[in-house]
């Protein structure tokens, strides 16, 4: 009876042990999973602390290489003579400008209102428009420049033949960009309203200005001529030229760009933008 009674204790004492054994495992294994979310919280925490820190060192790299490349506001689109492109380089340049990554608005100064008609068309495809697009009178240039403070860069659209307009947006350009014909005739018109530019470098002596011959036909020898006719009035040609191409007229009557289109037009413009800000930035 006794050896029955101790053999049964044995057991009983055995199974406890097991219990015991269960249980610390148990205890171990729970200590081993908390560790392990512990670690888990740690390792997240740390992850999503140096992603925002990445992040917000490349968006802080982004924005000062923005600042240098567009650190000429106010790009001016002028000449006197009609009809050389004024309007429809603004328009696309400030598109090209807005695709690599800048806010641009673009003020048209010109009564006759070419790039806010095409504005009122664009926002009839685009809810909003591509960018804003402000028609103003001279006298208001200067005070409404301020309202831009914020952007990277505005394009002034300029008028034909009004000597007073063009006086007062030279005053307030940083950039002005010249189109121009491949043809003689522009080149002797030019020749005033670079003086005009001239005597404003005289007081502001970081003033840039270029030409770019647009409606350029491949292959002429009048491109040669015309560019080597510019060079000797002493304001820099832009090696981009924009070509004569169906595309610029219908896009503009259009309501669009000839970035919509994705042809060579677009990548003439894009370089031009390219080599623009390549020239403001190297200086
Ligand atoms: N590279 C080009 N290829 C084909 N057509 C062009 C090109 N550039 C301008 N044009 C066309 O020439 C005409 C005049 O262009 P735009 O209105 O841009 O000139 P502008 O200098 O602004 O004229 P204005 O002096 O009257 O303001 C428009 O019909 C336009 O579509
Ligand atoms: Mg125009």
């Amino acid at each position: 009876m006794l050896k029955h009674w101790l053999s049964l204790k044995i057991i009983h004492l055995q199974k406890c042990n097991i219990c015991i054994d269960l249980c610390k495992t148990y205890v171990k294994i729970s200590i081993y999973c908390l560790l392990q979310n512990v670690l888990m919280l740690i390792l997240l925490y740390v992850y999503m602390y140096i992603n925002y820190n990445v992040h917000m060192y490349i968006l802080m790299c982004y924005n000062n290489v923005r600042n240098k490349e567009y650190k000429m506001r106010v790009f001016s689109v002028v000449n006197q003579k009609g009809g050389v492109g004024k309007s429809t380089i603004t328009i696309n340049l400030a598109r090209a400008i807005q695709k690599d990554g800048a806010s641009v608005a673009v003020i048209d100064c010109d009564p006759q209102g070419t790039t806010t008609d095409w504005a009122a068309l664009n926002s009839n495809i685009e809810p909003g428009g591509f960018f804003p697009v402000h028609h103003y009178h001279i006298k208001d240039l200067p005070d409404r420049l301020a309202e831009f403070k914020d952007y990277d860069c505005v394009v002034i659209d300029g008028a034909p033949r009004l000597e007073e307009l063009s006086v007062a947006i030279i005053k307030v350009s940083d950039v002005i960009l010249i189109p121009i014909q491949p043809s003689p005739n522009d080149v002797w018109a030019s020749i005033s309203f670079v003086d005009l530019i001239k005597e404003r470098q005289k007081v502001k002596p970081d003033l840039k200005a270029m030409f770019v011959v647009n409606r350029q036909k491949p292959n002429t020898g009048a491109i040669k001529e015309v560019r080597a006719a510019l060079e000797q009035i002493g304001i820099p040609v832009l090696e981009s030229g924009i070509n004569d191409r169906v595309s610029f007229a219908k896009t503009l009557g259009n309501g669009v760009t000839v970035f919509e289109e994705k042809g060579k037009a677009a990548s003439e413009i894009k370089a031009l933008a390219n080599e623009l800000l390549k020239a403001i930035n190297d200086e």
